[in-house]
């Protein structure tokens, strides 16, 4: 699942202790692993070798450049949702014949970034973007391909209302029962090729039989616009395969695949991944310290200096992180991470930041091994959508960001300072 571990009562991100991080870079601060980042790649790729995908890692989950060139190197492709992280995948190295770009929304000056930089392909949301992209592309003598996002209208259970998008009533995409018009209208645009058909069901999608279902129906599609001569001969499947954050509870890349490779295989087609937390979200902790506690009627508070400027999850899906201290001691060592298991002890807390928001906290009714000010507590499965939703709401710069690699590690993003609060004020 990931590298850290606990060895004698202290937390480990691979060779390096977090505690020694820490010191150098105070608090709050996300580590990432990048041997499990990399593991979790290669493990993907390798599930999907038969398809011989591109597999183009989504951005939005996790951008730090360090973390896009680690995976540039593995050979991944990207996944951009806007002109900035389309920079962000130029600035890493990325190769513009592995970026796919969605959005529902694209600006023309984003639009001429891609043309300018030449992606892959361009994931079209609706009729108006569109006939747009290809008015850009014949001002200026361009050609470009695209593929429609179509909404199999598939059940996903699990997913939380607010990242959920396979369905009909989303503003993603457009319906699968309106899909073989466009592709038709769409035939007759003169710059911009509808060749490619793209599938996002949600986030994440924590059975295999969505996308199957997803594929399947997709499938249906193209076979009935072949009949007619229309050629799609790309299909990019998305992202939202599940990471770990309670335990063993998601599929892993190779079940992901067992379910997908057979439907595909044999169809000729140029297949497209896009996961982003399945590869970011167990390389990341964030790691906190813990400023005071307190009680409040019958509950017990653990105050924490991360917040819900830094991650945001809980607040925004009632996510659950598992939280354990840094340092616990020997006989503390969670039995597996995750686990519902107490130990004699634990104590029922909230784990709550510093954020004028009663919505602020991290963890609600958690047993905890007794915390008091000073402890260090660490987040884990926070590599996606942690730092990359962090604000600087309450005026609270953002924190760090470290990078481990055995018993090596460096900071690949500095805490910001107040400065950087103020840095673009005029
Ligand atoms: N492709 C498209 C078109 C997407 O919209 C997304 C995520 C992905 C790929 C990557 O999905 P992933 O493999 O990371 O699940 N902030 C939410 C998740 C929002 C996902 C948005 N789209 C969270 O923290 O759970």
């Amino acid at each position: 699942m990931d590298d850290f571990s606990y060895i004698d009562g202290k937390l480990y991100a691979e060779g390096t202790a977090v505690d020694d991080i820490i010191t150098q870079t105070g608090t709050p601060a996300y580590i990432y692993s990048r041997n499990t980042l990399e593991n979790h790649y290669r493990r993907t790729a390798e599930a999907f070798a038969p398809l011989r995908p591109i597999i183009c890692y989504s951005i939005k989950s996790c951008g730090n450049l360090a973390i896009l060139r680690a995976l540039a190197g593995l050979g991944s492709g990207f996944d951009v949702v806007s002109g900035g992280e389309l920079f962000r995948a130029l600035q890493a190295g990325g190769d513009p014949k592995g970026i796919v770009f969605a959005g529902v929304g694209k600006t023309d000056s984003e639009i001429n970034e891609a043309l300018d930089a030449d992606i892959l392909l361009f994931n079209i949301e609706s009729e108006a973007e569109f006939w747009n992209i290809d008015r850009i592309c014949g001002l200026r003598g361009k050609t470009a391909r695209g593929a429609l996002r179509v909404n199999p209208d598939v059940a996903s259970a699990g997913t939380h209302v607010k990242t959920l998008t396979g369905k009909k009533e989303t503003k993603f995409g457009v319906d699968i029962d309106r899909a073989a018009a466009f592709y038709r209208d769409a035939a007759r645009a003169r710059h911009l090729s509808l060749s490619g058909l793209h599938l996002h069901i949600g986030s994440p999608i924590k059975s295999v039989q969505p996308y199957v279902d997803a594929i399947t129906k997709a499938l249906g599609l193209m076979d009935e616009l072949a009949r007619e001569g229309i050629v799609i001969d790309t299909l990019d499947i998305g992202g939202g395969f599940a990471a770990f954050y309670e335990g063993n509870e998601a599929p892993s890349a190779a079940d992901y695949a067992a379910a997908i490779v057979p439907l595909l295989r044999d169809r000729g087609l140029k297949i497209i991944l896009e996961p982003g937390r399945s590869i970011s979200c167990n390389a990341g902790i964030l790691v906190s310290r813990v400023t005071y506690t307190k009680q409040g009627g019958s509950k017990q508070f653990v105050i924490a200096d991360a917040a819900m400027n830094d991650l945001i999850r809980p607040t925004l899906y009632e996510s659950y992180h598992f939280i354990w201290p840094v340092n616990p001691g020997g006989a503390l060592t969670p039995p597996h991470r995750g686990s519902s298991l107490r130990t004699a002890g634990d104590q029922k807390v909230d784990v709550v930041g510093p954020v004028c928001e009663s919505g602020d906290y991290l963890a609600k009714d958690r047993y905890l091994p007794p915390l008091k000010r000073g402890d260090l507590i660490a987040v884990f499965s926070a590599g996606a959508y942690g730092f990359a939703m962090s604000s600087q709401y309450n005026a609270r710069p953002r924190a760090a960001e470290v990078l481990v690699s055995g018993r090596e590690w460096r900071v690949v993003r500095r805490r910001e300072t107040y400065h950087d609060l103020i840095a673009a004020e005029l």
